[in-house]
Protein backbone atom coordinates (compact mmCIF):
# COMPACT_ATOMS: atom_id res chain seq x y z
CA UNK A 1 0.00 0.00 0.00
CA UNK A 2 1.06 4.12 -0.51
CA UNK A 3 1.78 3.70 3.19
CA UNK A 4 4.78 1.55 2.65
CA UNK A 5 6.59 4.30 0.61
CA UNK A 6 5.24 7.74 2.81
CA UNK A 7 8.44 8.01 4.68
CA UNK A 8 10.43 7.73 1.22
CA UNK A 9 8.06 10.20 -0.85
CA UNK A 10 8.91 12.55 2.02
CA UNK A 11 12.09 12.39 2.03
CA UNK A 12 11.64 13.37 -2.04
CA UNK A 13 10.03 15.91 -0.82
CA UNK A 14 12.77 17.47 1.72
CA UNK A 15 15.56 16.59 -0.82
CA UNK A 16 13.93 19.00 -3.49
CA UNK A 17 13.39 21.49 -0.91
CA UNK A 18 16.40 21.46 0.64
CA UNK A 19 17.82 22.00 -2.66
CA UNK A 20 16.10 24.65 -3.73
CA UNK A 21 16.68 26.65 -0.34
CA UNK A 22 20.11 26.21 -0.48
CA UNK A 23 20.37 29.87 -1.99
CA UNK A 24 19.65 31.69 0.91
CA UNK A 25 19.12 34.58 -0.62
CA UNK A 26 15.78 35.24 -1.24
CA UNK A 27 14.77 35.09 -4.80
CA UNK A 28 11.17 35.48 -6.67
CA UNK A 29 11.75 32.27 -8.71
CA UNK A 30 12.83 30.36 -5.83
CA UNK A 31 9.43 30.92 -3.79
CA UNK A 32 7.44 30.01 -7.35
CA UNK A 33 9.69 27.05 -7.99
CA UNK A 34 8.93 25.90 -4.02
CA UNK A 35 4.96 26.74 -4.57
CA UNK A 36 4.29 24.35 -7.40
CA UNK A 37 6.87 21.87 -5.64
CA UNK A 38 4.35 22.64 -2.09
CA UNK A 39 1.28 22.10 -3.71
CA UNK A 40 1.99 18.61 -3.91
CA UNK A 41 0.58 16.05 -6.38
CA UNK A 42 0.10 12.55 -6.55
CA UNK A 43 4.10 11.64 -6.99
CA UNK A 44 2.79 8.64 -8.77
CA UNK A 45 6.67 9.25 -10.68
CA UNK A 46 8.44 8.53 -7.50
CA UNK A 47 5.94 5.94 -6.09
CA UNK A 48 6.94 4.03 -9.25
CA UNK A 49 10.48 4.17 -8.52
CA UNK A 50 9.99 3.03 -5.10
CA UNK A 51 7.75 0.38 -6.44
CA UNK A 52 9.99 -1.02 -9.08
CA UNK A 53 13.26 -0.84 -6.63
CA UNK A 54 10.92 -2.96 -4.15
CA UNK A 55 9.92 -5.58 -6.85
CA UNK A 56 13.75 -6.00 -7.52
CA UNK A 57 14.11 -6.43 -3.51
CA UNK A 58 16.68 -3.26 -3.19
CA UNK A 59 16.94 -0.86 -1.14
CA UNK A 60 14.32 2.05 -1.22
CA UNK A 61 16.47 4.93 0.14
CA UNK A 62 18.80 4.63 -2.78
CA UNK A 63 15.40 5.81 -4.80
CA UNK A 64 15.68 9.18 -3.24
CA UNK A 65 17.55 11.63 -5.35
CA UNK A 66 15.93 10.21 -8.75
CA UNK A 67 12.89 10.42 -7.50
CA UNK A 68 13.34 13.76 -6.98
CA UNK A 69 14.59 14.81 -10.34
CA UNK A 70 11.77 13.41 -12.54
CA UNK A 71 9.54 15.05 -9.81
CA UNK A 72 11.20 18.31 -10.44
CA UNK A 73 11.21 18.09 -14.00
CA UNK A 74 7.39 16.59 -13.99
CA UNK A 75 6.40 19.65 -11.65
CA UNK A 76 8.61 21.74 -14.46
CA UNK A 77 6.32 20.46 -17.45
CA UNK A 78 3.20 21.34 -15.33
CA UNK A 79 4.33 24.93 -15.13
CA UNK A 80 4.60 24.91 -18.56
CA UNK A 81 1.43 23.29 -19.63
CA UNK A 82 -0.72 25.69 -17.66
CA UNK A 83 0.59 28.81 -19.31
CA UNK A 84 -1.35 30.50 -21.38
CA UNK A 85 0.75 30.44 -24.63
CA UNK A 86 -0.09 26.41 -23.91
CA UNK A 87 -3.46 24.96 -22.04
CA UNK A 88 -3.97 27.99 -20.55
CA UNK A 89 -5.12 26.31 -17.16
CA UNK A 90 -6.20 28.69 -14.02
CA UNK A 91 -5.76 25.49 -11.45
CA UNK A 92 -3.60 23.09 -10.88
CA UNK A 93 -2.63 20.78 -7.51
CA UNK A 94 -5.59 22.52 -5.53
CA UNK A 95 -4.60 26.34 -6.21
CA UNK A 96 -3.86 28.74 -8.52
CA UNK A 97 -1.64 28.44 -11.53
CA UNK A 98 2.02 29.39 -11.26
CA UNK A 99 1.94 31.91 -13.37
CA UNK A 100 -1.67 32.97 -12.07
CA UNK A 101 -0.11 34.08 -8.45
CA UNK A 102 3.91 35.18 -9.98
CA UNK A 103 2.49 35.98 -13.50
CA UNK A 104 4.12 34.42 -16.76
CA UNK A 105 7.88 35.60 -16.81
CA UNK A 106 8.70 34.30 -13.51
CA UNK A 107 6.59 31.07 -14.05
CA UNK A 108 8.48 30.50 -17.53
CA UNK A 109 11.52 31.73 -14.81
CA UNK A 110 10.55 28.80 -12.28
CA UNK A 111 9.64 25.83 -14.56
CA UNK A 112 13.39 26.15 -16.48
CA UNK A 113 14.89 26.73 -12.89
CA UNK A 114 13.14 23.57 -11.93
CA UNK A 115 14.93 21.65 -14.78
CA UNK A 116 17.95 22.93 -14.77
CA UNK A 117 18.35 22.19 -10.80
CA UNK A 118 16.54 18.89 -11.03
CA UNK A 119 19.94 17.69 -13.07
CA UNK A 120 22.48 19.41 -10.58
CA UNK A 121 20.85 17.49 -7.68
CA UNK A 122 21.48 14.32 -9.57
CA UNK A 123 24.93 15.28 -9.84
CA UNK A 124 25.17 15.53 -6.15
CA UNK A 125 23.70 12.03 -5.40
CA UNK A 126 25.36 8.98 -3.97
CA UNK A 127 25.63 6.73 -7.23
CA UNK A 128 28.41 5.48 -8.65
CA UNK A 129 29.76 7.72 -11.93
CA UNK A 130 28.71 4.86 -13.99
CA UNK A 131 24.99 4.43 -12.66
CA UNK A 132 24.99 8.69 -12.55
CA UNK A 133 25.87 8.82 -15.89
CA UNK A 134 23.01 6.45 -17.22
CA UNK A 135 20.31 8.21 -15.33
CA UNK A 136 21.47 11.41 -16.27
CA UNK A 137 21.00 10.08 -20.15
CA UNK A 138 18.09 8.18 -19.36
CA UNK A 139 16.13 11.27 -17.34
CA UNK A 140 17.23 14.29 -20.29
CA UNK A 141 15.96 11.54 -22.75
CA UNK A 142 12.62 11.23 -21.68
CA UNK A 143 12.51 15.16 -20.84
CA UNK A 144 13.59 16.48 -23.93
CA UNK A 145 13.30 16.47 -28.22
CA UNK A 146 13.11 12.68 -27.85
CA UNK A 147 10.51 12.71 -24.83
CA UNK A 148 8.29 14.48 -23.56
CA UNK A 149 9.39 18.24 -24.98
CA UNK A 150 8.39 16.06 -28.63
CA UNK A 151 5.22 14.83 -27.66
CA UNK A 152 3.96 18.11 -25.85
CA UNK A 153 4.71 19.64 -29.96
CA UNK A 154 3.10 17.62 -31.33
CA UNK A 155 0.29 17.58 -28.92
CA UNK A 156 0.10 21.24 -29.92
CA UNK A 157 0.47 20.80 -33.65
CA UNK A 158 -2.58 18.46 -33.16
CA UNK A 159 -5.14 20.41 -31.94
CA UNK A 160 -8.14 21.31 -34.20
CA UNK A 161 -6.78 18.57 -36.65
CA UNK A 162 -7.90 14.91 -37.70
CA UNK A 163 -5.47 12.66 -36.48
CA UNK A 164 -5.77 9.03 -36.38
CA UNK A 165 -5.15 6.55 -33.27
CA UNK A 166 -1.85 5.60 -34.46
CA UNK A 167 -0.80 9.42 -34.23
CA UNK A 168 -2.53 10.07 -31.07
CA UNK A 169 -1.12 7.21 -29.05
CA UNK A 170 2.31 8.19 -30.37
CA UNK A 171 1.58 11.63 -29.14
CA UNK A 172 0.99 9.87 -25.37
CA UNK A 173 3.92 7.43 -25.55
CA UNK A 174 6.08 10.41 -25.60
CA UNK A 175 4.21 13.75 -23.82
CA UNK A 176 3.14 11.04 -20.93
CA UNK A 177 4.60 7.90 -21.00
CA UNK A 178 8.23 8.79 -21.27
CA UNK A 179 8.52 10.39 -17.89
CA UNK A 180 6.57 7.27 -16.63
CA UNK A 181 8.78 4.79 -18.18
CA UNK A 182 11.97 7.16 -16.80
CA UNK A 183 11.10 6.33 -12.69
CA UNK A 184 10.62 2.39 -13.59
CA UNK A 185 13.61 2.34 -15.71
CA UNK A 186 15.94 4.55 -13.45
CA UNK A 187 15.14 2.43 -10.80
CA UNK A 188 16.52 -0.66 -12.76
CA UNK A 189 19.31 0.83 -13.54
CA UNK A 190 19.82 1.85 -9.22
CA UNK A 191 19.37 -1.21 -8.41
CA UNK A 192 21.79 -3.13 -11.49
CA UNK A 193 19.23 -4.92 -13.72
CA UNK A 194 19.79 -7.09 -16.35
CA UNK A 195 19.36 -5.51 -19.75
CA UNK A 196 16.29 -8.18 -20.49
CA UNK A 197 14.96 -7.05 -16.96
CA UNK A 198 15.00 -3.58 -18.10
CA UNK A 199 13.65 -3.73 -21.30
CA UNK A 200 10.56 -5.69 -20.09
CA UNK A 201 10.19 -3.31 -17.40
CA UNK A 202 10.50 -0.50 -20.16
CA UNK A 203 7.46 -2.25 -22.16
CA UNK A 204 5.67 -2.53 -19.19
CA UNK A 205 5.88 1.05 -18.30
CA UNK A 206 5.32 2.80 -21.22
CA UNK A 207 2.11 0.85 -22.09
CA UNK A 208 1.28 2.24 -18.17
CA UNK A 209 2.24 5.49 -19.36
CA UNK A 210 -0.47 5.63 -22.32
CA UNK A 211 -3.26 3.54 -19.61
CA UNK A 212 -2.20 7.16 -17.41
CA UNK A 213 -3.33 9.59 -20.06
CA UNK A 214 -6.38 7.78 -21.43
CA UNK A 215 -7.34 7.70 -17.92
CA UNK A 216 -6.52 11.35 -17.62
CA UNK A 217 -8.70 12.77 -20.89
CA UNK A 218 -11.78 10.64 -19.29
CA UNK A 219 -11.03 12.85 -16.16
CA UNK A 220 -11.03 16.26 -18.37
CA UNK A 221 -14.51 15.55 -18.80
CA UNK A 222 -15.85 13.23 -16.06
CA UNK A 223 -14.06 14.61 -12.91
CA UNK A 224 -14.08 17.80 -10.76
CA UNK A 225 -11.98 20.50 -10.40
CA UNK A 226 -12.70 20.21 -6.81
CA UNK A 227 -11.28 16.73 -6.38
CA UNK A 228 -8.71 16.97 -9.24
CA UNK A 229 -7.66 19.88 -8.05
CA UNK A 230 -7.10 20.96 -11.42
CA UNK A 231 -9.08 23.17 -14.20
CA UNK A 232 -11.63 20.38 -16.38
CA UNK A 233 -12.74 20.50 -19.59
CA UNK A 234 -9.56 22.03 -20.90
CA UNK A 235 -9.05 19.61 -23.78
CA UNK A 236 -12.47 20.88 -25.59
CA UNK A 237 -11.64 24.23 -24.69
CA UNK A 238 -8.57 24.26 -26.70
CA UNK A 239 -9.98 21.68 -28.97
CA UNK A 240 -7.02 19.00 -27.78
CA UNK A 241 -7.62 15.63 -29.51
CA UNK A 242 -7.85 13.45 -27.25
CA UNK A 243 -8.51 9.86 -26.41
CA UNK A 244 -12.72 11.32 -26.08
CA UNK A 245 -12.58 13.50 -29.00
CA UNK A 246 -11.73 10.20 -30.89
CA UNK A 247 -13.48 7.63 -29.69
CA UNK A 248 -16.19 9.66 -27.13
CA UNK A 249 -16.73 8.43 -23.20
CA UNK A 250 -17.60 5.19 -23.54
CA UNK A 251 -15.08 4.37 -26.66
CA UNK A 252 -12.49 6.01 -24.50
CA UNK A 253 -13.90 3.36 -21.74
CA UNK A 254 -13.47 0.59 -23.44
CA UNK A 255 -9.80 1.25 -24.51
CA UNK A 256 -8.91 2.08 -20.86
CA UNK A 257 -10.22 -1.81 -20.32
CA UNK A 258 -8.44 -3.00 -23.13
CA UNK A 259 -4.74 -1.16 -22.05
CA UNK A 260 -5.48 -2.24 -19.00
CA UNK A 261 -5.05 -6.07 -20.08
CA UNK A 262 -2.69 -5.64 -22.05
CA UNK A 263 -0.48 -3.48 -19.19
CA UNK A 264 -0.82 -6.38 -16.71
CA UNK A 265 0.34 -8.75 -19.63
CA UNK A 266 3.36 -7.09 -20.43
CA UNK A 267 4.25 -6.75 -16.24
CA UNK A 268 3.47 -10.49 -15.93
CA UNK A 269 5.90 -11.49 -18.35
CA UNK A 270 8.24 -10.49 -15.44
CA UNK A 271 7.33 -12.61 -12.95
CA UNK A 272 9.62 -15.10 -13.11
CA UNK A 273 12.22 -12.08 -12.67
CA UNK A 274 10.80 -9.65 -10.52
CA UNK A 275 8.24 -9.89 -7.61
CA UNK A 276 5.54 -7.98 -9.59
CA UNK A 277 2.97 -7.89 -6.23
CA UNK A 278 4.37 -4.62 -5.99
CA UNK A 279 3.83 -3.11 -9.47
CA UNK A 280 0.50 -4.76 -9.43
CA UNK A 281 -1.59 -2.66 -7.80
CA UNK A 282 -0.40 0.25 -9.72
CA UNK A 283 -2.63 -0.68 -12.66
CA UNK A 284 -5.38 0.22 -10.32
CA UNK A 285 -4.50 2.82 -9.29
CA UNK A 286 -4.31 4.15 -12.54
CA UNK A 287 -7.31 3.05 -13.79
CA UNK A 288 -9.74 3.35 -10.67
CA UNK A 289 -8.13 7.23 -9.81
CA UNK A 290 -10.43 9.98 -8.92
CA UNK A 291 -8.12 12.52 -9.87
C1 LIG B 1 -0.59 15.33 -15.01
O1 LIG B 1 0.22 14.46 -14.27
C2 LIG B 1 -0.02 15.51 -16.37
C3 LIG B 1 -0.04 14.32 -17.20
C4 LIG B 1 1.05 13.74 -17.61
C5 LIG B 1 -1.31 13.76 -17.62
P1 LIG B 1 -0.23 13.98 -12.80
O2 LIG B 1 -1.68 13.61 -12.83
O3 LIG B 1 0.73 12.95 -12.34
O4 LIG B 1 -0.05 15.32 -11.95
P2 LIG B 1 0.26 15.51 -10.40
O5 LIG B 1 1.74 15.35 -10.24
O6 LIG B 1 -0.51 14.48 -9.62
O7 LIG B 1 -0.17 16.91 -10.10
C1 LIG C 1 0.24 17.28 -20.36
O1 LIG C 1 -0.95 16.65 -20.67
C2 LIG C 1 1.33 16.35 -20.13
C3 LIG C 1 2.57 17.08 -19.78
C4 LIG C 1 3.68 16.80 -20.34
C5 LIG C 1 2.55 18.14 -18.77
P1 LIG C 1 -2.26 17.45 -20.23
O2 LIG C 1 -2.21 18.84 -20.72
O3 LIG C 1 -3.45 16.63 -20.58
O4 LIG C 1 -2.08 17.44 -18.64
P2 LIG C 1 -3.09 18.13 -17.63
O5 LIG C 1 -4.44 17.53 -17.89
O6 LIG C 1 -3.03 19.61 -17.90
O7 LIG C 1 -2.58 17.75 -16.26
MG1 LIG D 1 -1.36 19.93 -22.30
MG1 LIG E 1 -2.76 20.60 -19.60
MG1 LIG F 1 -5.22 16.45 -19.36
Amino acid sequence: MINDYQQYLNEVDLLIKDHLNKNDVSSKVKESSLYSISAGGKKIRPLLLFKTLKALNFPLELGVPAAATIEMIHTYSLIHDDLPAMDNDDYRRGKLTNHKVYGEATAILAGDNLLTESIHLLSHANYNDAIKINLIQLITNAAGQFGMISGQMNDILSANKEIDYKTLENIHRYKTGKLIQAPVVAAAMIAGASNDIINNLNDFSGELGLLFQIKDDLLDVQGTQEELGKSVGTDEKNQTTTYVSLFGVEGAMDLLKEKETETKRLLYKLKDDIDIIHLEDIISIVVNRTK
